[in-house]
């Protein structure tokens, strides 16, 4: 009896703690964005202007290669999509480990960002991929307004 009575509490209770989890892990990205002033100044510099030439042309409101959208958090949050399953581009745990970083840095053959054309390297400059990768490992505050692609 008491055992029993034991496990059910601690069921409850790890019930309770995955619950306050779950909380958190949902929260957490807006807490990140509204409660980072610095990250969103960074982002109207310099990341928008980026995003806006180089990215959501691609990946916004009129095309998701990739079945990706960069144009708002929500957007790049929800990740793209290969066949029916979904590819997260931002790690939350570790944002420094994020594919959009793996897909700038054009280290992987496989995933160069923005993609090769007429096989000429489209590679974005070193001072805007380490501002890309500041801004992913600060948690990827957007600003208020969605990204729109610059005009070409
Ligand atoms: C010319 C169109 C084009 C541009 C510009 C572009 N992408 Fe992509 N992107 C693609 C395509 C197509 C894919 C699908 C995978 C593939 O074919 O390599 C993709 C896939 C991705 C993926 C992998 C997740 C997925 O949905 O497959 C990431 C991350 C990504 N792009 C980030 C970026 C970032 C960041 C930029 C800007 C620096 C960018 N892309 C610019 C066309 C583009």
């Amino acid at each position: 009896m008491g055992r029993l009575l034991k496990g059910k509490r601690s069921w409850v209770l790890s019930v309770a703690a995955l619950s306050v989890a779950g909380l958190f892990a949902r929260t957490a990205p807006v807490v990140a964005a509204d409660a980072n002033p610095e990250g969103v100044k960074l982002f109207e510099a310099k990341i928008r202007p980026i995003l806006a030439a180089s990215c959501v042309g691609c990946h916004g409101e009129e095309k998701q290669k990739g079945g990706l959208r960069l144009d708002t958090r929500e957007n790049m949050l929800k990740g793209g999509k290969d066949e029916d399953k979904v590819v997260k581009v931002f790690d939350e745990t570790t944002p420094a480990k994020s594919l959009i970083i793996e897909a700038i840095e054009y280290k992987n053959e496989d995933l160069q960002m923005p993609p090769m054309k007429k096989k000429q390297s489209m590679k974005l400059t070193d001072e805007q991929i380490k501002d890309m990768t500041d801004w992913i490992k600060m948690g990827a505050p957007y600003g208020e307004k969605p990204v729109v692609a610059a005009p070409k």
